[in-house]
């Protein structure tokens, strides 16, 4: 994510916090780093069997990138995005990447949508929307994870949290720590 767009994202959270369960700024387009990509996979844990619901999907690159490395292994991956030209491109890179019969995308709401398949859902979405699906995700299958870029949830106290840092030869300014923050829907958090 461009550095100014994230201090936007940032200060618009920050400038709403009191408000932050009603208030339903417009979530832009800011793709996720693909080594902060791959650390949210492997944090996730995921295993044969396991449905990804990455939610509000961009270009598809959660998805697909799951898709390459463990849809092999029987794991469906499904992206779901309000932007419908975001969805086609979503399935466009799918094709280009050879995954699009593991991949699946959809324009939708993602509060609409009936999650209740997921095991793994994965989310860089503001705070409020992460709100908002709380209830949603609590009701996954016990051991389910949920793995939410930078934006945590609030009244749920996540299993761990994780910083991320850069790769030490990244020379964009994307190059920032980021913070991933991790539920096993059931489990209670460690003690710290
Ligand atoms: C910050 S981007 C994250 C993209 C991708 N998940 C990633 O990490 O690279 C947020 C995405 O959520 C989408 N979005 C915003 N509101 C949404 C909603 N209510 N339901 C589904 N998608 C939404 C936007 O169109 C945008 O593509």
């Amino acid at each position: 994510m461009h550095t100014r767009v994230r201090a936007a994202i940032a200060l618009s959270v920050l400038v709403l916090t009191p408000s932050a369960a009603t208030s339903q700024e417009t979530i832009p387009y800011v793709p996720s780093p693909m080594h902060v990509v791959q650390r949210m996979l492997e944090v996730a844990e995921i295993e044969k069997g396991d449905i990804l619901y990455d939610m509000g999907s961009g270009d598809g690159r959660i998805v697909i990138e799951a898709a390459k490395k463990y849809g092999i292994r029987g794991v469906g991956s499904v992206g779901i995005d309000l932007n419908a030209e975001l969805v086609a491109k979503a399935r466009e890179n799918a094709a280009n990447e050879g995954v699009s019969h593991l991949v699946e995308f959809r324009a939708q709401d993602g509060l609409t949508v009936d999650i209740s398949e997921a095991t793994v859902v994965t989310l860089y979405m503001f705070k409020w929307f992460n709100n908002a699906l709380r209830p949603k995700l609590q009701k996954l299958k016990t051991g389910s994870r949920v793995v939410a870029h930078d934006f945590d949830i609030d009244d749920w106290k996540p299993t761990r949290v994780e910083y991320v840092t850069p790769p030490r030869d990244d020379p964009s300014d994307y190059a920032e720590s980021r913070t991933l923050y991790i539920w096993k829907v059931g489990e209670s958090p460690a003690a710290s």
